[in-house]
């Protein structure tokens, strides 16, 4: 790979949990979302993929592209980070580069087709930021639902970063839960009830009080992002 977009030996991202975490994406969509592809077979697929990109996001476009399931020209990276936006833009000048905050970006034009939304920016499960993101997330994933029928979202929190502050990881699990169901609910509207207790049902959330706990609590597959680093809550899930 070119130098100068990942270092590898410093990247808590590059790694074996992360690439398994990126790795079940494909099969998850292939699995619930037949409305977001192109073919019988599940191969490619319509709309475009949206990433938050870090220093290794390219390993997600790697794995698309080299999968058959997305061109480069259908994949859309953001980071905040101008800098890295314009090292990615170099070396994948086919795809489509944003840099700034994503939240501000869901009426650019880049935007328009996306049908896959990689919301995995690390914020910590249960933060209060949670309205503000839904309310303009809201926008991307309706969209996709009236273009292609579906929207496909795949949301990835810490779980662990609560610690710090005191907090349970099975409390914020659940409010992450409440905050999630919000935003699908506002998305799909009164055609699918999305209920925190769907996510994750009653009870479940005391799975990863334990902190060694990972594997699946309801729809959240825990998993942690570096032997030794904080677990993370993913959640993949289809609005139709
Ligand atoms: C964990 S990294 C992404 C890793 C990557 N998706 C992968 O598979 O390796 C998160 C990145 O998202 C960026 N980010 C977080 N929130 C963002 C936002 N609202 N808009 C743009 N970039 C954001 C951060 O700057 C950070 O570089």
């Amino acid at each position: 790979m070119t130098a100068g977009v990942s270092n590898r030996a410093a990247d808590a991202f590059d790694n074996t949990a992360k690439a398994d975490y990126r790795a079940k994406h494909l099969d998850a969509l292939r699995e619930a979302a037949p409305e977001l592809w192109e073919d019988d077979d599940r191969q490619r697929l319509r709309g475009a993929w949206l990433e938050l990109m870090g220093a290794t996001g390219w390993r997600t476009l790697e794995l698309l592209v080299g999968a058959g399931a997305l061109t480069e020209r259908n994949f859309v990276g953001v980071d905040f980070d101008a800098s890295r936006i314009a090292a990615y833009r170099a070396r994948y000048p086919h795809a489509r580069w944003l840099a700034g905050d994503v939240l501000d970006l869901v009426n650019s034009n880049e935007l328009e087709d996306v049908s896959v939304l990689h919301y995995d920016g690390y914020e910590a499960a249960g933060s209060p930021r949670m309205a503000h993101v839904a309310e303009q997330l809201t926008t991307v994933l309706r969209r996709a639902v009236e273009t292609f029928g579906a929207a496909a979202v795949v949301w990835n929190a810490d779980l662990d970063a609560c610690r710090l502050q005191g907090a349970q990881p099975a409390t914020v699990l659940r409010a992450h839960a409440r905050s999630l169901a919000a935003l699908l609910t506002g998305v799909a509207g009164e055609r699918r009830s999305f209920t925190h207790e769907r996510l994750l049902p009653p009870g479940a959330e005391t799975l990863v009080t334990d902190t060694r706990f990972v594997g699946a609590a309801g729809s959240f597959d825990v998993y942690r992002g570096k032997s030794t680093g904080h677990r993370m809550a993913c959640v993949r899930v289809v609005i139709r």
